[in-house]
């Protein structure tokens, strides 16, 4: 009977011992698992209209794909854009419209820059605050941005706003254009910019995808 008693005994034990490895292995790995779900949950993925999808953290409201373009080539790099991550375009514009001629252009341009000239828009974004990442886009002019998106950059509040920048050029890249608009918006996030030749932007596709992924707005 003493026999029996012990050899019981001994089973339970060995079938505790059992338990209790499994629940401290399995306690750690079940916790990481709900850890891991949660991550994932906290991200909105949504298909856009060429099959992208599209990465962002939870409590993004809305995107504002916001630009200028005197001569169509940031128009395009801004479509594409706003093909692929949705939300709305803005065209910011000048009330009183740039020549067409590029010498006449440059001049006016050069004389803003000089003195610090903000034109009146002609276009007024409804409600900035529905919208909290905003993509920049604009020429490189004279180094930095166009006059037009200086004022725009001031007449609405980005703080706390996400802004990610873009611009076509001659070959100047960004110039000066992103830490002026560190300056101009000190509040903002700024992500990493793009920048492509104005004679490029017809082709410029999985440049445009590869840059939205690298600033995981895209996977
Ligand atoms: C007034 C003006 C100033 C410019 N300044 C520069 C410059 O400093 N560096 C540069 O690389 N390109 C410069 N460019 C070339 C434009 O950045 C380029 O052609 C751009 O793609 C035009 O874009 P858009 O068609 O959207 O207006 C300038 C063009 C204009 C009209």
């Amino acid at each position: 009977m003493n026999k029996i008693l012990i050899k019981c005994l001994s089973v339970f034990l060995i079938f505790k011992e059992v338990k209790m490895k499994t629940i401290k292995f399995a306690l750690p790995i079940t916790v990481i698992f709900f850890l891991f779900i949660s991550v994932l949950s906290r991200c909105v993925a949504a298909e856009d209209i060429k099959g992208e999808k599209t990465m962002l953290p939870q409590g993004t409201k809305k995107i504002l794909v916001a630009y200028f373009s005197h001569s169509g080539n940031t128009r395009e790099i801004a479509n594409q854009i706003h093909a692929i991550v949705g939300g709305d375009i803005f065209e910011i514009q000048s009330a009183k419209p740039y020549p067409d001629d590029y010498h006449a252009v440059v001049k006016q341009a050069r004389e803003e820059l000089a003195s610090g000239y903000k034109p009146v828009l002609k276009t007024k974004v409804e409600n900035i605050k529905a919208y909290d990442l905003v993509f920049i886009g604009y020429p490189n002019w004279c180094s930095t941005v166009p006059a037009p998106v200086k004022t725009f950059l001031l007449e609405y509040d980005f703080s706390g706003k996400t802004i990610a920048p873009f611009c076509t050029h001659g070959g100047g890249g960004m110039g000066r254009s992103v830490t002026d608009i560190a300056k101009l918006c000190p509040k903002s996030t700024l992500l990493d910019s793009f920048s492509i030749l104005g004679s490029d932007v017809k082709t410029a596709q999985s440049e445009v995808s590869k840059w939205l992924k690298k600033i995981k707005i895209t996977k």
